[in-house]
């Protein structure tokens, strides 16, 4: 009975029209809206965060300061990074980073948040005022779309993990450089291994360029399965080019249907 689902309607709708949609048909019962995939339970997510939220409560608190002595570590090396075998021990390795320039930039590392054992990771491109001021990835109003975005297909947050190719924030936003890539990216690759997630989805044109190294247009790369690293990667758009162009947003859900479909039909072991 829709009377007895209104909460769940309106909470329907609202994904609906976040994602561009304006017409929609129901069946009368709203029993498959309600089994619409939800996700398998997955275990709280244990980065510094997690331990954090545990503590405060807060969805998105601070990120915990590590001491000086905890973060003190700037001259990072390849071999320290593939040598952590878990998400709270790689970042321990690399929260002092200042293997390139922007480590003196930054006022905190934003090393990634969410479920450890995520099957779906989303990978933006590089934190921006809000989250290098939190020391949390996609925090600020594109973040708060990236949620929406999220649960539109029947995730949490806290389900899937999300993160970004450079962990400092470029200063005034600007594109991430070749040589920063460089130094961050296998950052990136241990996460990656670590969590092993069945698919990664690139958040917009430059996350998927540069992860797929081709300079094809975001058209050219949406609507396929690429691959990272022997993982499964889609791309889609920027929920910050979203914001500034709503218009790209019915694209983006074609997007993240795709992506669920994906999921739906993986065999996850
Ligand atoms: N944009 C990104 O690409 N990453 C963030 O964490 C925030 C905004």
């Amino acid at each position: 009975m829709i009377s007895d689902d209104s909460g769940l309607l309106a909470a329907f709708v609202a994904q609906r029209m976040e994602m561009g949609e304006t017409e929609w048909y129901f069946k009368p019962d709203m029993a498959q809206v309600k089994n619409a995939g939800s996700a398998k339970p997955r275990p709280a997510h244990v980065t510094p965060s997690a331990a954090a939220a545990a503590r405060t409560g807060q969805e998105h608190p601070a990120v915990p300061e590590k001491d000086a002595g905890e973060c003190a570590r700037p001259d990072v090396s390849e071999e320290a990074i593939r040598a952590q075998s878990g998400l709270d021990e790689l970042y321990g390795a690399v929260c002092g980073c200042t293997r390139c320039g922007l480590g003196s930039l930054r006022k905190k590392f934003v090393f990634g948040d969410g479920n450890p054992d995520a099957d779906i990771m989303f990978i933006g491109e590089a934190p921006g005022a809000d989250e290098d001021a939190q020391g949390l990835p996609f925090v600020g109003r594109a973040g708060q779309l990236l949620t929406r975005m999220i649960e539109a297909i029947k995730f949490t947050r806290r389900e899937v993990y999300i993160g970004n190719i450079l962990k400092c924030r470029p200063p005034g936003n600007r594109d991430p450089k070749a040589d920063e890539i460089e130094m961050c990216e296998p950052i990136l690759i241990r996460q990656i291994e670590i969590i092993k997630p069945a698919i990664i989805c690139a958040l917009g044109r430059i996350a998927g360029q540069t992860l797929l190294r081709t300079n094809s247009t975001l058209g050219a790369l949406r609507g396929k399965v690429h691959d990272y690293h022997g993982v499964k990667l889609m791309v889609t758009y920027h929920p910050a080019a979203l914001l500034r162009n709503p218009n790209w947003k019915p694209g983006a859900w074609e997007d993240l249907k795709f992506l669920r479909r994906e999921y739906d039909g993986l065999e996850i072991v």
